[in-house]
């Protein structure tokens, strides 16, 4: 008999967009209700290149969630000329744990994005040299490389060479997609690590076509295969420590995925832990959840488990149709209208 009813140390997300302004009111209390911790990607317009943009940034989503006892964990964007003396005052700043490598064009506000990873060395060195992790969005930006192959590509053009010359060097490959990463990973040494979204386990490519084009299911790196899914369940229901959490839960205006041209980025924070539980429990792996969700990130990062627990059941409830966003928009959340069978339901970091 699989239990109905679970409780778990208190998980974190260990990727996460809150936004900014309004936004950021409206997303961030969703992520602070489930998780102790999470690492807030910089990827504002403008960027968040510098410790001091960091600090600002912190502060504002300090106020944003209020009376909480949420930590953000904070990163810094990669560019052509982050310096080694940012990523020393980024370590010395205590409160950045990472810097994020988006190449230049991969995805939303990239713009200001690496172009040659090469012209990065110095900082990468320095990063390697005081152990602060980089993070990689995991994608060629090559117009004529297929969408769908950009992952790949990148393993062999640009990561395998990049760990070569830093061997050291702490990567999480984020929000892998494809069996060829999660390979990649197992077999790389010990400070490379991965995370893995709730959508990328849930959904292979077919979703965002269901009976017409379905713009909600539509984020970087493109949701794959049936085969690269279940590699993926593989990977997060199989214990290995190199696999953990983080939802890339990436909030847009509907108006902005409804439309000719529309954003990258699935909305998944209002029932993260709860989509995993499900999937782990489908799976049989409900067991595994607590590691994944709540050891295996703080491990790799060096910091200590969370001491409160959360109590999930197996639970139907319904999802909202939409969240309000800003004071004119509202955002459609992944499951939207749907029945989920897993329910945070008991948050009290007494029990
Ligand atoms: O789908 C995505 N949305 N992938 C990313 O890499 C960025 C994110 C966003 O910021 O919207
Ligand atoms: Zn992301």
């Amino acid at each position: 008999m699989t239990p109905t009813k679970i409780q778990i140390t208190r998980p974190d997300d260990w990727h996460v967009h809150l936004r900014d302004g309004d936004a950021l009111k409206a997303v961030a209390p969703f992520t602070a209700a489930q998780f102790a911790r999470a690492v807030v990607m910089p990827n504002l317009s403008p960027a968040v290149t510098t410790v001091v943009q960091a600090v600002e940034y912190v502060d504002r989503i300090v106020a944003a969630i209020g009376d909480s006892d949420f930590e953000p964990l904070m990163t810094l964007y990669l560019t052509d000329d982050t310096s080694a003396d940012e990523i020393e005052r980024a370590r010395k700043s205590c409160f950045i744990k990472a810097v994020k490598l988006y190449p230049a064009g991969a995805t939303t506000n990239s713009a200001q994005g690496v172009t040659d990873i090469r012209l990065c060395d110095d900082a990468l060195g320095a990063m390697q040299d005081c152990g602060m992790p980089l993070l990689v969005h995991g994608e060629v930006t090559d117009p004529a490389i297929d969408v769908f192959d950009r992952e790949k590509v990148f393993i062999e053009q640009i990561l395998l060479p990049l760990t070569n010359r830093f061997p050291k060097l702490k990567v999480v490959f984020e929000h892998i997609t494809t069996a060829d990463a999660v390979n990649y990973v197992l077999n790389a040494s010990s400070n490379i690590a991965a995370t893995i979204t709730a959508h990328h386990l849930m959904y292979n490519r077919n979703a965002m076509f269901q009976g017409g084009m379905r713009p909600h299911m539509y984020c970087l790196p493109v949701i794959k295969r049936e085969q690269h899914r279940q590699a993926l369940i593989h990977a997060a229901t199989s214990g290995n420590r190199k696999f953990f959490l983080g939802t890339d839960s990436a909030p847009h205006a509907r108006h902005a995925k409804e439309t000719s041209c529309g954003c990258a980025g699935i909305f998944s924070a209002h029932a993260a832990i709860e989509f995993y539980a499900s999937l782990f429990d489908r799976h049989g792996a409900l067991d595994k959840l607590e590691a994944f969700a709540s050891f295996y990130g703080p491990d790799f990062y060096d910091l200590p488990w969370n001491s409160e627990k959360i109590t999930l059941q197996k639970t139907d409830w319904t999802i909202p149709e939409s969240y309000p966003l800003t004071e004119d928009e509202n955002l459609i959340p992944m499951m939207a209208g749907e029945t989920l069978n897993w329910q945070l339901v008991d948050n009290d970091p007494e029990n």
